[in-house]
């Protein structure tokens, strides 16, 4: 592998083999989703507690201060939006490696969809963004995404997706937790998996849970957006699961600090 691939890796990937990325490319097909109407407000908070961020090209430029020094995974995917919700699957690559290049990206990120009407399409995407991006040393984030077909994240499923989007190439893979199995899942990936959250659960604990399970079960972090930053509390649920990820607290544990968090004040 070589330095800049390597580098890439290392400024995602923390010493201790653990990730806690921040996405919050959610507008590129929901628009102004729910508390992430004003981007930049809504991460600056958060931003000390992250990993990286991942975003589109138009958020990064307009809500982000250049002088922020996080790494960036830019979401280079899209193409579709919630009018149409039926064709979410129909992404193309929206975005140019020359465009990552010169937004500083410390990688990329681009949905697959399997099983959708759009497969092969999305599939290729990532083959493609793949092949362009390992001449410049820049890693590729598989999203395995459900689209609208939340129930489909079951083991089997999630570990096809995986596997294929590792076979593909993709240097990291966000895929969803599941309660059974999810460590065939992982078995089957040989490259890191990230864990994302889908949408915003009712208690914390329950979160702070199935991120320690996912650890557990050999997953290197987190790729969760809206069960931090739709939260009443943002920062102590970032902070907890900061705990869960790089100090090896438990649920409880986490549950404790986001408690404290809590009645400092500290939204
Ligand atoms: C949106 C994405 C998100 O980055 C991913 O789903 C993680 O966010 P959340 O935890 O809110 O599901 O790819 O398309």
């Amino acid at each position: 592998m070589d330095w800049g691939m390597k580098n890439r890796l290392a400024q995602l990937i923390q010493p201790d083999g653990r990730a806690l990325f921040l996405p919050i490319d959610h507008g590129y097909f929901q628009g102004p989703t729910h508390k992430l109407e004003e981007p930049g407000k809504t991460v600056r908070p958060l931003l000390p507690y992250a990993d990286a961020i991942m975003l589109t090209r138009g958020v990064l430029r307009s809500c982000i201060d250049p002088a922020n020094t996080k790494p960036v995974i830019l979401r280079v995917s899209g193409g579709t939006s919630m009018a149409r919700k039926d064709e979410l699957d129909r992404e193309g690559v929206t975005t140019s490696v020359k465009e990552a290049i010169r937004l500083n990206a410390s990688a990329v990120s681009v949905s697959i969809f399997i099983g959708a009407p759009n497969e092969h399409q999305t599939l290729l995407n990532l083959s493609n963004l793949v092949n362009e991006c390992e001449e410049y040393g820049i890693p590729v984030m598989a999203v395995t995404a459900v689209g609208a077909e939340l129930e489909k994240r079951e083991a089997r499923y999630l570990a096809l997706c995986c596997r294929v989007a590792a076979e593909l190439g993709a240097r990291v893979v966000k895929t969803y937790y599941c309660e059974e199995g999810f460590e065939r899942v992982v078995r089957g990936c040989p490259v890191p998996v990230v864990i994302a959250g889908g949408p915003k659960v009712e208690s914390e604990l329950e979160v702070f849970e199935f991120v320690y399970d996912g650890i557990q079960k050999g997953a290197i972090g987190v790729n969760l957006g809206r069960n931090i930053w739709q939260h009443d509390y943002p920062v102590a649920m970032i902070r907890a699961i900061r705990a869960i990820i790089h100090e090896n607290a438990t649920p409880r544990e986490a549950h404790d600090l986001f408690n404290e968090v809590k009645s400092a004040g500290e939204k």
